[in-house]
């Protein structure tokens, strides 16, 4: 995680989001900042989503960040979390591809179609029952 980011957090949230503190079972202190951990990508997505919504720090905090540092948080916070998806999607996509079963397969078509722009079958489940139909009657 690039070290403004880790700035941004130490003056505007390890106060109560520090080891000691923990509010809400949020640690960011030891928060591991390598995104390609599942868990460490989850909780940064969470850490932009409440600065975006405007929820984190609370309203009522006296060490707000202005307007500008928040923003150039969210900027920074959401390329290195795009990179770090598209990343893992390049990695691990024949992986877990190998691994689905049918109805995996089946339910991740729409995603993966969305994800790289590659055309899916207009209805897959509605082919596969008409082929199944053909050969029954
Ligand atoms: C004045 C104390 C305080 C500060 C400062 C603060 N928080 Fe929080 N935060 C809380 C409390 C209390 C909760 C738990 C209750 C809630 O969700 O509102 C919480 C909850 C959260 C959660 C949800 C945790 C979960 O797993 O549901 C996230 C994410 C979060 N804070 C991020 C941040 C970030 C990022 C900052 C700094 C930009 C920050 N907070 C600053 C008090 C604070």
């Amino acid at each position: 995680m690039p070290p403004q980011v880790r700035a941004f957090v130490h003056a505007h949230c390890l106060r109560c989001h520090g080891t000691a503190t923990k509010e809400g079972g949020l640690d960011l202190q030891t928060l591991a900042g390598d995104l390609a951990i599942p868990a460490a990508f989850e909780t940064w997505v969470k850490v932009h989503d409440k600065v975006h919504s405007g929820a984190m720090p609370p309203k009522d905090d006296d060490e707000r960040p202005t307007p500008a540092a928040t923003e150039a948080l969210l900027k920074t916070l959401n390329a290195e979390l795009t990179r770090a998806d598209l990343a893992r999607r390049a990695g691990d996509g024949r992986a877990t591809f190998r691994r689905l079963n049918r109805t995996e397969y089946e339910n991740t078509l729409p995603r993966l179609a969305r994800s790289t722009r590659v055309a899916r079958p207009r209805n897959a489940a509605g082919r596969w029952s008409r082929l199944r139909l053909r050969q029954v009657g």
